[in-house]
């Protein structure tokens, strides 16, 4: 298939390219390049050996989609482009609504004009809000707390009611839980600007010196150990993921949680990337951060039974390859400033 993959140049979307790419898919990437670098794209082509197409473009720009969709032939797309800092959300909240939804409707409105039947969207895990674990794809939806989190529960609504009005188009919802992890090459992975936010790449950078020590966020949850329990899946894994949905999309509606199924709390996670890098993790307990609940974790079955898909990477080789990446990255990388 011919494959428009939106911010494509981003975390997940570059992993899913090199993922497409070797599973034989042809890959068209667009990305505005809000929040990666162009060299993604060269570093996808390197580790697949294959010659992608790229186009800097903003995809809640109808009129540019609409060339795209005039000059290529398009079979499916996966919409991955999207702003998803939670703390910023709040903060722009127009900025967030704007970005995430135009994009998607202007997506889907172009696929409907040209015939495009196979649509991939990312969602989140956050759309389950506080349900008793493990969230199942059939669960009422909850409130989240933040408007990213909106952005992605209103897509989804969207994409259905899209999707009753056009039997025949094909949109596979697919709730991440906690990607993480990086290509083994090195060559790929998140590189957050600032001060990260998520608890893996806050390890690997307290790891790497360039942050003191790690701040846990509660001891105090209902939980293995009190500290939050989540579901981390590695991002090749998840990319995977998406091969799969894509190459086995019907028409309808089709909702999969991408996890592993297994919940890992923040100590356990600290002990595993210090055992599987032997290097120290220095880390203090600190109050909870708002808007966090105590476990999220999947029930992955349904995934396996429809696509054939399920995640292989155990949590030692996420922190393992998250290591190598932080670690190759910071050689690269001028700054050592330490926070
Ligand atoms: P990312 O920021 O690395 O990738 C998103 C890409 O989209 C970026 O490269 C950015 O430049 C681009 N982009 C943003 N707005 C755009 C626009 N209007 N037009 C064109 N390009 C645009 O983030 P990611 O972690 O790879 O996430 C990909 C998707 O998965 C996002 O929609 C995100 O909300 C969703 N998601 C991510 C996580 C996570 O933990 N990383 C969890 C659940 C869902
Ligand atoms: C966050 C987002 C969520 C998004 C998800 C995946 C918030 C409030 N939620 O969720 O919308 O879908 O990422 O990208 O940001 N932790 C620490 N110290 C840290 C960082 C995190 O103790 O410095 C803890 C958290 O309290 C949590 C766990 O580590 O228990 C994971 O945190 P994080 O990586 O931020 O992911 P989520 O909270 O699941």
């Amino acid at each position: 298939m011919n494959v428009l993959v939106t911010g494509g140049a981003g975390y997940i979307g570059s992993h899913t390219c090199v993922a497409l790419l070797e599973a034989g898919h042809s890959v068209i990437v667009v990305d505005n390049l809000s929040n990666c670098k162009r060299e993604s794209i060269e570093k996808i082509s390197q580790i697949a050996d294959v010659k992608v197409t790229f186009y800097e473009m903003d995809v809640t720009d109808a009129q540019t989609v609409d060339v795209l969709f005039r000059n290529h032939h398009i079979d499916g797309v996966i919409h991955f482009a999207g702003l998803k800092a939670v703390g910023e959300s709040v903060e722009k909240p127009l900025l967030y609504y704007v970005n995430n939804l135009v994009s998607t409707m202007v997506l889907a409105e172009a696929c409907l004009q040209y015939g495009v039947k196979r649509f991939v969207f990312s969602s989140s895990a956050t759309v389950y809000g506080d349900n008793k674990v493990p969230f199942e794809e059939t669960m009422n939806l909850l409130p989240t707390t933040n408007p990213y989190g909106e952005t992605k529960a209103m897509s989804e609504r969207i994409l259905t009611d899209i999707v009753k009005a056009n039997p025949k188009f094909g949109v596979s919802l697919l709730r991440y839980f906690n990607p993480v992890g990086a290509h083994e090459s090195g060559l790929i992975g998140e590189a957050p600007n600032g001060i990260p936010n998520n608890l893996m790449p806050y390890v690997a950078q307290v790891a790497k010196g360039k942050l003191k020590k790690l701040k846990i966020f509660g001891n105090d949850y209902p939980t293995v150990d009190g500290t939050g329990v989540r579901d981390y899946i590695h991002v090749v894994d998840l990319a995977e993921g998406h091969v799969a949905a894509l190459d086995n999309l019907t028409a309808g509606v089709h909702i999969y949680n991408l996890g592993t199924g297994q919940g890992t709390s923040v100590l356990e996670l600290v002990k595993a990337f210090e055992e599987a890098n032997d290097i120290k993790v220095p880390y203090e307990i600190v109050d909870r951060r708002p808007g966090d609940i105590a476990s999220c974790y999947a029930d992955a079955s349904k995934a396996e039974r429809e696509l054939g898909w399920t995640a292989k990477r155990d949590i030692v080789t996420m922190c393992r390859d998250s290591w190598w990446f932080e670690k190759k990255m910071s050689d690269q990388s001028v700054s050592s400033t330490v926070v």
